[in-house]
């Protein structure tokens, strides 16, 4: 895609010459509404003037209505009617800048801003449930409010008994929360030695240590796990069984038994985490159905309607609901329950279900084409999960390849934010399929990575 360049054949300023031009491009079509303007750096190297001059350009044309700055992403063109065709953008954006596949975001929707509206419209028309959100409520959440929640989690094949879930502002914060209420400073806790870097974080914040328990074909080596137990048992055990974060390893069957058992024998808990959907038919036996007495188990809307919502339900032990409730209290008096009636509503249209019927087919096709274009890698991945694992070819460093990616364009993640302790992290990349603008975008990115496996970059070296 060549770049565009103003024409500076017109008298007086620098700056207004190119503010002008950017008038006059959209006039003669050569700058279309919504696209984004060159970098700022680069249009001034191109030009022979200073950046500054270009910001002062760039600034003109925002004043007089032509272009919109958007923070940290760029300078868009507006149309006639103002509007800079923000939902089209992506497109265009994407192939401008990098393609980003190095978060675990839902796949992009117009139904998710659409969807959210109708909920938000549906509320302000229903006086009591305005006068339920500016109300302080129970720390559980309500009975009515989890009751919806369960019964949804019911019909995505988690059945929960409403009494015991607790709602929470997202899955993170449920691990936080299990972390600071149930585990003392200085105590163990043991994960996947690849395991989800926000677990990691809210350990580290609440002083606890977490022992990396290798993992194989078949999910945590529980034998290894044992083997750590006749020591010292860790207080907790955190997984993700249906899909490990970011490998896609699933834990086996036998493996779960065996974890179960030996939560028992050595009295353990284990958090859960469900966070990272997949549909029912791609799942295992859920722990808190092999070990209910000892099991958290995270559920959240983040990765089905959105980061934003920050609602999730934690189905929690009986013995440990009072505790939990009572640690949430003390940290916020409760959920937002305006944001839970927005879940409710969001539910209850039947729009969420429409958008997560839309998402799972979507993520099934990434991962086909994924599998497609990256067919001489080695992956791993769940065929509707929205992660992607890639061994790197032998001779490969992650480093040095996740540099070159983004060098062309892609931004993926190596392995080493996921590693437990200070143990190796192995030469892979997690690349989010989920994450990219589109399929078509999706697509140029993998080319763009099967082409930089298959001409490595040359290693720097500047130490004797
Ligand atoms: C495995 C796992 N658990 C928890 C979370 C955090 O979820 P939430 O956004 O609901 O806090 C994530 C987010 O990526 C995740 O991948």
């Amino acid at each position: 895609m060549t770049m565009w360049m103003p024409d500076l054949s017109t008298e007086g300023p620098r700056y207004r010459a190119i503010a002008e031009a950017i008038a006059d491009s959209v006039a003669d079509g050569r700058l279309a509404p919504g696209e984004k303007l060159p970098p700022q750096r680069r249009l001034a190297d191109e030009l022979g003037v200073t950046t500054g001059t270009i910001t002062r350009a760039y600034a003109e044309a925002e004043r007089r209505g032509w272009v919109e700055a958007r923070v940290g992403s760029g300078t868009y063109v507006r149309s006639s009617d103002g509007n800079t065709g923000a939902h089209f953008l992506a497109l265009s954006d994407a192939r401008d800048g990098v393609i980003d596949l190095s978060l675990s975001l839902p796949p992009p929707s117009q139904l998710r801003a659409e969807s959210l509206g109708r909920a938000l419209r549906a509320i302000t028309e229903d006086i009591d449930a305005l006068h339920r959100s500016v109300e302080y409520q129970s720390e559980q959440g309500t009975p009515a409010h989890r009751e919806q929640l369960a019964a949804w989690m019911g019909r995505l094949g988690m059945p929960v008994d409403p009494a015991t879930l607790l709602i929470t502002q997202g899955g993170q914060h449920g691990i936080s929360l299990a972390l600071h209420t149930l585990i003392r400073p200085g105590e163990r806790i043991a994960a996947d030695a690849l395991t989800y870097p926000g677990l990691i974080s809210a350990a580290q914040q609440a002083h606890i240590k977490v022992l990396g328990i290798p993992l194989d074909d078949e999910g945590m080596d529980v034998d290894a796990l044992e083997r750590i137990c006749a020591q010292q048992p860790p207080r907790l055990v955190y997984v993700t069984p249906d899909q490990n974060n970011p490998t896609g390893i699933m834990l086996s069957e036998t493996r779960r038994l065996q974890l179960a058992e030996l939560a028992r024998r050595h009295d353990f808990l284990i958090l859960e985490d469900g966070v990272q959907y997949l549909p029912e038919a791609e799942r295992g036996t859920p722990m808190h159905e092999l070990a209910p007495e000892r099991t958290l188990f995270l559920f959240s809307t983040a990765k089905i309607l959105g980061g934003g919502m920050r609602i999730g339900a934690m189905k929690v032990p009986e013995l440990l609901l009072k505790r939990m409730g009572g640690a949430l209290r003390a940290q916020s008096w409760m959920v937002p329950p305006l944001m839970i009636e927005t879940v409710c509503r969001w539910v209850s249209s039947g729009d969420a279900g429409r958008l997560l019927a839309w998402q799972t087919e979507e993520l099934g096709a990434r991962q086909r084409l994924a599998r497609e274009r990256l067919a001489s890698f080695e992956i791993q991945g769940r065929p509707h999960g929205a992660n992607l694992w890639l061994k790197l070819p032998p001779g490969l460093r992650s480093a040095a390849m996740q540099a070159s990616l983004e060098h062309a364009g892609v931004r993926v993640t190596s392995a080493e934010p996921f590693c437990v302790g200070s143990a190796a992290a192995p030469q892979a990349l997690r690349l989010c399929l989920s994450a990219a603008p589109s399929r078509d975008i999706l697509g140029q990115a993998l080319d763009r990575i099967a082409e930089a496996l298959e001409t490595p970059p040359a290693l720097p070296w500047n130490t004797l």
